[in-house]
């Protein structure tokens, strides 16, 4: 198929640093191509065969993090609750569909950010864009925006400890179902959703009783001990991809060994560039955003160049309309992508397309469009008779004030800055996540999903 490792550096890319020592970037890039990788293949296959039975309706895709992981906001703290939040969220959509939830972090490498506008300006100073920790710095100033190739170094090592991280957490215990009351996020407590989280989690308990009475326990069942829990990121930095694509040994095959899922930005999926070309030639299961500027042609090239063999598991389209665009543009590519039997697992982003200024300034998402863009999209599927599999989600465990909403400790556009404190695009608290899977949850009911 003519794919090399680096056959994407002859095609044309967008959104990529320039680097003034190009000699540095590739000691550092060398240097990671020999680094361990973060992920095995095997772990890969493991996801491409659970999004495979998403694909086919018998299960469903829960994927949510940060928009930017920071070198600030590194601890186990943050990693801890955001997981907690996945978990419980996998909960509540599990216990109302009673289908497996594939979990996957936007975690352990999601850095680097596509942005609008290659400069800033602020008070009439112009500086270059700030691209995500692992390309510069995002203080205001000339020093600090200037891509240091360090920096891919410091994000692969955070991404390693993340993982690592991780793994304990999905397999040391800590996603014990028995230790289902514990995975509360401390301020949630006697909120509204903790009492429907409460009642789920007993009648849960009183299963495993049961279940412990006949002999299956977390001692003798790893269902019951241990989940899996998988990472992604976009593949927007292509150097630092490469570097850390290994042949598989087993298969023979390449892997993007930085994380198990990988996706295609909306401003990057051009068929003809190199974002697409590095992606066609690696095996993980490919994500590809899809915004309303997307055209019937592009989806049914998109989908054929990435997936000749039409594999179910192995393309996720993640569309991100907007809760007022939806409606008019998702139908028909959903249609085309019916009509000619492409196999796909559908996710909804409400998240990327709802993005607003309030009148104080600060960039933020209302939970009433991005409830009323998940509503659109299960009603879509729903008459179109096709499956919805996933969503796609931008949240923390912390206890941000990002976005405005929410129905138990509403946050205003006034509490804003209270603890506004991403590093790009504003995210979901715990709260706010919860209740969009309580919502979820409720519309499985309604669509008997
Ligand atoms: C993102 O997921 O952070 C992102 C930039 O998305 P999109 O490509 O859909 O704009
Ligand atoms: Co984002």
């Amino acid at each position: 198929m003519n794919w090399t490792i680096d056959s994407w550096r002859d095609k044309e890319i967008k959104q990529q640093p320039i680097y003034r020592d190009q000699k540095l970037l590739k000691e550092v890039e060398n240097k990671l191509s020999i680094f361990p990788p973060l992920v095995f293949a095997g772990e890969v296959r493991d996801l491409e065969s659970k999004l495979a039975e998403v694909a086919k309706g018998n299960a469903f895709l829960l994927q949510g993090g940060d928009c930017a992981e920071s070198f600030a906001e590194f601890n186990a703290n943050s990693i801890k609750n955001t997981f907690k939040v996945i978990l419980q969220m996998a909960i509540v959509l599990m216990y109302s569909s009673s289908k497996p939830i594939v979990k996957v972090g936007r975690i352990a490498g999601q850095f680097a950010k596509p942005r609008s506008s290659d400069t800033e300006t602020l008070n009439g100073v112009t500086l270059p864009s700030y691209r995500g920790d692992i390309v510069n710095g995002i203080e205001f100033n000339q020093e600090s925006r200037i891509p240091d190739p360090n920096r891919l170094l410091q994000a692969y090592n955070q991404s390693t400890s993340t993982q690592n991280l991780l793994r304990a957490f999905a397999r040391g215990g800590f996603a014990d179902l028995n230790d289902i009351h514990q995975w509360n996020v401390g301020f949630l407590q006697n909120s509204k959703l903790e009492a429907r989280y409460k009642e789920i989690s007993d009648r849960i308990s009183d299963s495993l009783k049961f279940m412990k009475a006949c002999g299956i326990g977390s001692y003798s069942s790893k269902m019951i001990k241990e989940t899996s829990f998988f990472t992604s990121h976009e593949a927007l930095l292509l150097g630092y991809e490469q570097a850390l694509t290994r042949k598989d040994s087993i298969s023979g095959d390449y892997y993007d060994c930085s994380s198990h899922m990988l996706w295609i930005g909306d401003r990057t999926r051009d068929i003809n560039e190199a974002h697409v070309e590095f992606l066609r030639g690696v095996k993980n299961p490919i994500g590809i955003k899809i915004g309303p500027s997307i055209k019937e042609d592009d989806i049914l090239k998109l989908t054929e160049t990435l997936n000749p063999e039409n594999n179910f598991g192995r393309v996720t389209l993640i569309a991100r309309m907007g809760a007022d665009k939806i409606c008019d543009k998702l139908p028909s590519i959903i249609e085309v992508i019916k009509k000619n039997g492409i196999n796909v697992v559908w996710s909804c982003d409400p998240m990327h397309a709802n993005v607003k200024k309030t009148s104080n300034n600060y960039k933020t998402r209302y939970i009433e469009d991005i409830l009323s863009e998940i509503r659109d999209f299960f009603k879509i599927h729903n008459s179109l008779n096709t499956y919805a599999g996933g969503i796609h989600l931008e949240m923390t465990g912390s206890d941000v004030t990002e976005c405005v909403g929410g129905s138990k400790f509403p946050v205003k556009e006034e509490n804003l800055s209270d603890r506004y404190r991403t590093h790009c695009d504003p995210r979901l608290n715990a709260d706010q996540a919860l209740e969009i899977a309580f919502t979820i949850s409720d519309i499985f009911k309604k669509y008997k999903i």
